[in-house]
Formats: structure tokens, sequence, C-alpha cells
């Protein structure tokens, strides 16, 4: 009985100091943080366009040398040219996600050709954008094996040679979609939210092994204007904006760096996941009617059939 009364005071002088560090170090520039990673090699899946392009562009900056894997050959190869031309290291793979074969095999030929993965973002993402019971079986399937399917295969190549060293870092793009269901996103949601609970299981696993070395990040923003959502709308961006590509992955650099847990951009969802949290569903129907969530996809065009692999 004794014991579960230490144990008590033990976990809430824990809370308390946690606490306290967390609100402080939510003011301390990420700069004086940030972690070394020029000697890391860094794996971004879905690197061929968008917020992964500009990530690998700003790991090669940092001195890592980078790799990238796309389905997309072409955009893959041009995000490779970029980085050579600023004078970085880079390695270009032409991956399906939506093969675990092909992943594994790949796998393989980037530990032979480059060595072990010390940061591995799993970025690539698709979405497809209709209400769910006119979304054909192949694009559910894809929007899963693409969204977090692809996650479990990567870890399970790249996780244990960190574990082993005790030094990595794993970074999951997942969405604010991982937070709140939105009409017209259901697989995609059901995806993203996958990939919420999947990070957070793996850091409790690292965490509960004493694995301190190992970091997890997931990556949650709002829409970002990269193409992959065109015509989405929001009503009031000056609470919910559509992020800037540049913008976004800034952020999600810094969050890396300093080891953050869980990136929400812009960082006043925490309100509205705190209010639903809170409030009865009806209420928060009617807030999500209000913002227009619930009809943020109706003019979606997204990248068109044209783009779809
Ligand atoms: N754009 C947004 O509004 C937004 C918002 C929140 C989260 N996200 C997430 O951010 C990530 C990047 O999105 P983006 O906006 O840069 O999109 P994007 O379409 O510009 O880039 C996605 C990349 O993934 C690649 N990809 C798709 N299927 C693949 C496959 N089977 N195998 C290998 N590569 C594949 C594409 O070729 C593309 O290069 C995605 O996971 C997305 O869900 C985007
Ligand atoms: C992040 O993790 C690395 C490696 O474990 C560590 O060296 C660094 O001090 C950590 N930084 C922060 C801000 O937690």
């Amino acid at each position: 009985m004794a014991n579960v009364f230490v144990e008590l005071l033990v976990t809430l002088l824990k809370l308390v100091y946690y606490w306290i560090e967390g609100i402080v170090l939510a003011f301390v520039p990420a700069s004086f943080l940030a972690k070394d990673i020029s000697h890391d090699t860094v794996l971004i899946t879905g690197a061929g366009s968008g917020i992964g392009r500009l990530m690998a562009i700003k790991f090669a900056e940092k001195g890592c040398r980078v790799v990238v894997w796309d389905v997309n050959n072409k955009g893959n190869e041009e995000t490779a040219s970029e980085i050579r031309k600023r004078g970085g290291k880079v390695t270009a793979y032409s991956v399906d996600l939506t093969d675990r074969h092909q992943i594994y095999k790949t796998a393989s030929e980037v530990k032979k050709d480059v060595g072990q993965i010390d940061i591995l973002v799993n970025n690539a993402g698709v979405v497809t954008g209709k209400k769910f019971l006119h979304c054909p079986d192949h694009l559910i399937i894809r929007t899963m094996d693409v969204n977090i399917m692809a996650h479990f295969w990567t870890a399970k190549c790249f996780l244990p040679g960190m574990i082993e060293r005790n030094h990595g870092h794993l970074v999951n793009i997942a969405s604010s979609a991982g937070f709140v269901g939105v009409s017209g996103l259901a697989d995609y949601c059901a995806s993203k939210y996958s990939a919420v609970g999947f990070d957070e299981s793996i850091r409790f696993e690292l965490n509960s092994q004493g694995i301190t070395g190992v970091h997890t990040t997931v990556i949650c923003p709002f829409f970002i204007n990269t193409g992959m959502f065109d015509g989405v709308k929001t009503r009031f961006p000056f609470l919910l904006p559509i992020l800037d590509p540049e913008y976004a992955v800034n952020k999600i650099m810094d969050a890396i760096l300093c080891n953050q847990t869980v990136l929400l951009l812009p960082k006043n969802l925490v309100f509205f996941i705190a209010l639903k949290g809170m409030l009865p569903t009806k209420c928060c129907q009617i807030l999500a009617d209000f913002f227009q969530i619930s009809n943020s996809m109706d003019e979606f065009k997204g990248r068109g059939e044209k783009k779809e692999n």
C-alpha cells in the first residue's frame, strides 16, 4: 500500500517536472536545441515531389547523406540532381511502395550501397479524395499500402540497425486527418490515424526497452499547398491556413532536430483536438460544419487521374 503511495508521489512530481519542461522548451528557439545530424544518413520516401523533395534538399544542406525513394522516377531524379547541383550527397532509387517485396529488396540494396540509415522519413502519400462508397477497391488498397503499410515495412528494414547502434530517428508524415475524420477522406483518414497510432506505439516500445537514442516524430499538418490537395477550401484561413510548403518543411526540420515527438501544423490544431476530446459529438459536428471541415473536400481536384500511379 505504502509503495503505491510513494509511486503516485513520484509520478506526480515527474508529471509536474516534464510539464514545466515542455512549457519551457516551447519557448526556446529550435536552433538552440538542434542536434547535429551532419554525419547521418537519411532516407526519405516520396522525395520526387512536394515536401519530400524539400526535406531531402534541407537534409542534404545539413550535411547528411540522403537516400531518396519514389515511384515517380523522373521527379526523384530531379530531386537528386538538385541536391548534387548544390554539392550534396544523394542516391536515388525507384521503388513502388505498394509492393512489400520491392521495399525489402531496395532496402538491402541501400544497405549495400550506402550503409545503415540513421533517419527514416516515411513521407510518401496518396489521396483518393472521393466519398467512401465511390472509392474503387484498388484505390482504397493503394491508400492503405502507401500511407501506412509501407511504414511498417520500411521500419522493419531500418529500425533494427538504429536500435543496435542506439542511434536513429523514425519520422512519420501523418496529417491533421490523423486526428479528425473528414467527409470525402475516409480511406485517407483511416490511413493517417493508423500512422499516428503506429508512431505512438513504436515510441512506447522504444521507451519501455530503454532505447534512449532512437526517437520518433509524427508530423500532423493541415493542408499544404503542394498540389496533392488542390481545390480544397478552408473557411477561416487566419485560424487554419493552407500551409506554404517551405514553411511546413522548416517547422518539420526543427521538430526532427529537437526530437519533438508530435508536430501539429499549425500549432492551434491542438485546440481543435482538445475540444474534440471534451465536447459531445453533436457539438463537434456543429463546429465542423461552421469551420466547413465537413465540406472542405467538395471542390477537391488533387493531382488528377493522369498522375495516378
Ligand atoms: N499536401 C497536403 O495538404 C498534406 C497535408 C497533410 C499531410 N500530407 C502528407 O505529406 C506527405 C507528402 O505529401 P505532398 O503534399 O508532398 O504530396 P506529393 O504528391 O507532392 O508527394 C507525394 C510523393 O509520394 C510519391 N508516391 C506516391 N505513391 C508512391 C508509391 N506507391 N511508391 C513510392 N512513392 C510514391 C509520389 O510520387 C510523390 O512524389 C504525404 O504523406 C501526405 O499525405 C500532405
Ligand atoms: C535528441 O536526441 C539526441 C540523440 O539521442 C541527443 O543527443 C540530443 O541531445 C537530443 N536533443 C534534444 C533537444 O532532446
